[in-house]
């Protein structure tokens, strides 16, 4: 039904739903996902990049209406194993406007691509190449594309950068590996290898590390040109365009990000020769995370030294991103108005450990208590798809709030679901 409730005083409403109705109907922790929001950041990425194929990197979060919404905003996909792929594919997504990535393909996930008729397998190492034109057979065919590591290192923390040789992801380009297993799979008939792909990291705030990215990667279809005469139709850019986590930080504007990469590529590729091949990018974090937010119920308060730790019905089972790389999250109490001045605080988690923080030291209302609400923003991607089963307190659910009504997607993990697992005795 349509959100009835008039908003309370100090209601934070998402798509003329009010969070706090959304958190007594479907329960706390929640996320909430604004579809109008995922769509219009569609809508962004293919007018920025009008000539480009924009595929949404699954990982960030996907359910089945997630898949529809890409298929009908007009994405692709990229997905990393046989899980996403064939939630896409049984929910509807045409297959071949599907990448597979992953830097270990199980046989499972390369017989469910080449099933269902995956668009393109990216190929992260030399073995794979051997592996999957055996699956596909001589009288198969297969379009690949090769995960190049071009030496550039960007992205928002350690853990999240794959554009240099000191990690576990793609073919090296400095010390050759990536020009070898091109040559390994032009001797292969079954696999036609229609472009290269790069990955530099996630959470990135600049376009220098992209145009850079661009120039090594039209050296190498150069090169490769020259020794081999091929022709590479297609040049994939992967993701990691940075959004803003707190007010005031630095996000990636997609527009200057497409209208700069669309003017190197040209200029690279005229200095070299060569036609201006597709473009592809790989946005997941852009596109959902300033879409989602999470709510939680805070279930105690308590002083502790200097400190205040404010407890709430989540935590790093849900959200294990401060944990894992530090993130400064800016939670905001909602459902009630509060006058008291701002006093600093620290969000912490159900979970049995210390580590279990949300959001360490952020400025709340003084006066916050058991039974209140905080809503934690840009929740989209990387909370529930990253999701673990800690503790056993069951995953939250999602629900999509839309023009004034909210629905489940996702419903919350029960204690029976968990259950149904366990076996054994
Ligand atoms: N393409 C490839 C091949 C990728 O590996 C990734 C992300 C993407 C695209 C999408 O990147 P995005 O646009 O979402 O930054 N769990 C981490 C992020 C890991 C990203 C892994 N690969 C986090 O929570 O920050």
């Amino acid at each position: 039904p349509a959100s009835t409730t008039e908003p309370r005083p100090g209601d934070l409403t998402v798509a003329g739903v009010p969070l706090a109705e959304v958190a007594d109907r479907f329960g706390t922790p929640v996320y909430v996902l604004d579809e109008g929001e995922v769509r219009e950041r569609c809508r962004t990425y293919l007018h920025a990049f009008p000539d480009a194929d924009v595929l949404y990197a699954a990982k960030a979060f996907l359910c089945r209406a997630v898949v529809h919404w890409m298929a009908e905003e007009g994405l692709g996909l990229d997905v990393c194993s046989a899980g996403e792929l064939e939630l896409a594919v049984t929910t509807g997504f045409p297959p071949e406007r599907i990448v597979l990535h992953g830097n270990a393909k199980s046989p499972h996930d390369l017989r469910t691509a080449l099933r269902l008729g995956v668009g393109r397998i990216v190929i992260d190492s030399p073995s794979e190449i051997s592996r999957l034109a055996a699956a596909v057979g001589p009288e198969g065919h297969q379009k690949v594309m090769v995960r190049v590591v071009p030496g550039i290192g960007a992205g928002g923390h350690d853990k999240i950068r794959t554009g240099t040789d000191d990690q576990k992801f793609g073919l090296s380009l400095s010390d050759g590996w990536a020009q070898h297993a091109i040559a390994r799979i032009l001797g292969r008939p079954q696999l036609e290898l229609t472009g290269l792909h790069c990955h530099l990291g996630s959470q990135i705030t600049s376009v220098k590390p992209y145009l850079a990215a661009v120039r090594r990667m039209v050296g190498l279809m150069a090169r490769l040109y020259d020794q081999h005469g091929l022709i590479l139709s297609e040049l994939d850019l992967g993701g990691g365009h940075g959004i803003a986590y707190g007010p005031g930080e630095p996000a990636l504007d997609v527009t200057a990000l497409a209208r700069r990469i669309r003017a190197e590529l040209t200029e690279a590729c005229t200095a070299a020769g060569l036609d201006v091949p597709r473009l592809l990018v790989e946005p997941g974090r852009a596109i959902v995370g300033p879409a989602g937010i999470a709510l939680y119920r805070v279930l105690a308060v308590k002083r502790t030294g200097p400190h205040l730790f404010v407890a709430v019905d989540g935590g790093m089972s849900d959200n294990p991103r401060p944990a894992l790389y530090g993130v400064r999250y800016a939670p905001r109490l909602t459902g009630r108005l509060s006058t008291a001045p701002m006093a600093r605080m620290t969000v912490v988690g159900r979970h049995c450990e210390a580590g279990d923080v949300l959001a360490a030291d952020v400025e709340l209302p003084a006066d916050v208590r058991p039974g209140d609400l905080l809503a934690v923003p840009v929740a989209g991607a990387y909370h529930l798809s990253m999701a673990s089963g800690y503790n056993l307190v069951g995953r939250p659910p999602v629900a999509a709030v839309a023009d004034g009504h909210a629905r489940l997607l996702v419903r919350r993990e029960s204690l029976a679901d968990i259950r149904s697992r366990d076996v054994g005795l």
